[in-house]
């Protein structure tokens, strides 16, 4: 992991006057050269439109295109037909709620959804149960963060029809036991949909042995480009649903006043969709794929541990975080009894580390957590250092001293 800062150029950036020290990488993580590269080389070299060209560069931009989908596939233990490209996480899962659950969730429905959610997979619940007059119930956290699941366990029913949970915590870092919460869904025959925003770029993932039905993920959270996102979808589970959008490329025949669409992950795909960043996200892919995501877990597990040693010479710092390392990703939430995590972040910002301040798009999450002002959030990714939390302490110093702390 040593020399791996150099692969980042923007990680040469000064701010300040100081050294850019990227500690946000639950939001978006920066990009390695490989990934820009193939961005530029597509544009110069391969641009054109996918899928209905005859022409040699459509021919080549499909053939990369789909090589990708091949790659995803693999790396989340899954098949080519059941990886469909959306632009975001965010898309991903308000494709399920409406081709799946405009279908699926009736009156009297009951969908389960965690504590933890980050909004993207709170809000399209909340509006599904809304419209169909289903209703919405909360897995709890216990003291130490993590998930509830003797609470889990009494909230399932004949009724539930939909179980939504995140793998890992954008706030709390918290990793979810996702293989048994889809196994005692699946008992009382309930579908389940993963959030792995967090959890897809930093630590292995395997469809396959987890069994969920619904996975959704963001490329740009894993060193690929922005405005690309994945959604797998369990092949058995596509026929049963409608699609998602209309337009070009999902179509099978149009008529004037009708139309029939394809089949499989293609029903899905309206429109031409953000092709550039989809090749460029196979770089990204290819990278991780280098240094290993055992590594890459590893990596995270001892900046995390680090850090929370660090924090934890300051009795003035609440950290909301498991206890056990096993329990907790690359994410570490603290609050500051009298400081607002934007005046935290601001600081901080001051001596070139860039962290994120405030409720993280997980509203009902930091009122339950008692911090309604929110936190301030360490995130960490490969190409940081143990001497980048050193830069952190030193800033938190100035923090206590600044508010006479
Ligand atoms: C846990 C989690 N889920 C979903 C999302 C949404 O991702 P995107 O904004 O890429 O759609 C995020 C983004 O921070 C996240 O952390």
């Amino acid at each position: 992991m040593q020399n791996i800062k150099s692969d980042f150029p923007i990680l040469k950036r000064k701010i300040n006057g100081k050294a850019l020290i990227y500690l946000d990488n639950a939001s978006t993580t920066q990009k390695p050269k490989t990934v820009l590269k193939a961005l530029v080389d597509f544009y110069s070299t391969s641009n054109a439109n996918i899928h209905r060209g005859i022409h040699t560069i459509s021919e080549e931009a499909t053939d990369k295109y789909e090589e990708v989908r091949k790659k995803v596939a693999k790396f989340i233990g899954a098949t080519e037909e059941e990886i469909i490209f959306t632009k975001s996480a965010t898309e991903s899962i308000n494709c399920v709620a409406v081709a799946w659950g405009q279908k699926h969730i009736n009156a009297g429905d009951e969908i389960i959804v965690s504590a933890l959610e980050h909004h993207a997979n709170l809000v399209p619940w909340q509006e599904l149960a809304k419209n169909k007059k289903a209703i919405l119930k909360i897995i709890p956290l216990t003291a130490n963060y993590i998930l509830d699941t003797d609470a889990y366990q009494k909230l399932l029913s004949a009724k539930t029809k939909l179980v939504c949970v995140t793998a890992q915590s954008n706030v709390t870092g918290t990793i979810t036991p996702v293989k048994k919460i889809v196994e005692m869904a699946h008992i009382v025959g309930a579908k389940v949909m993963v959030d792995g925003a967090q959890s897809v770029g930093h630590t292995p993932t395997n469809l396959t042995s987890l069994g969920c039905d619904f996975f959704a993920f963001s490329a740009h959270k894993m060193m690929g480009p922005t405005g690309v996102g994945v959604l797998y979808i369990r092949s058995d589970l596509m026929n049963e649903m409608t699609p998602f959008m209309y337009g070009g490329e999902m179509i099978e025949s149009v008529q004037e006043k009708s139309a029939t669409y394809r089949t499989g992950h293609w029903k899905f795909e309206a429109g031409t969709p953000n092709i550039a960043g989809v090749v460029a996200y196979g770089a990204a892919i290819d990278y991780i794929n280098k240094i290993g995501l055992k590594n890459i877990a590893d990596h995270d597990k001892e900046l995390l541990a680090y850090a929370k040693k660090m924090l934890a010479r300051y009795p003035q710092v609440k950290v909301f975080s498991p206890s056990k390392p096993q329990d907790t990703g690359a994410v570490l939430s603290f609050a500051i009894d009298g400081v607002h995590p934007h005046d935290i972040a601001t600081i901080f910002n001051d001596h070139g580390i860039a962290i994120r301040s405030g409720l993280h798009c997980a509203e009902p999450l930091l009122q339950k957590l008692g911090a309604p002002n929110g936190t301030a959030r360490l995130s960490f990714y490969i190409y940081n250092t143990k001497k980048d939390i050193d830069t952190v302490e030193i800033a938190l110093k100035k923090v206590l001293k600044i508010f006479k702390l």
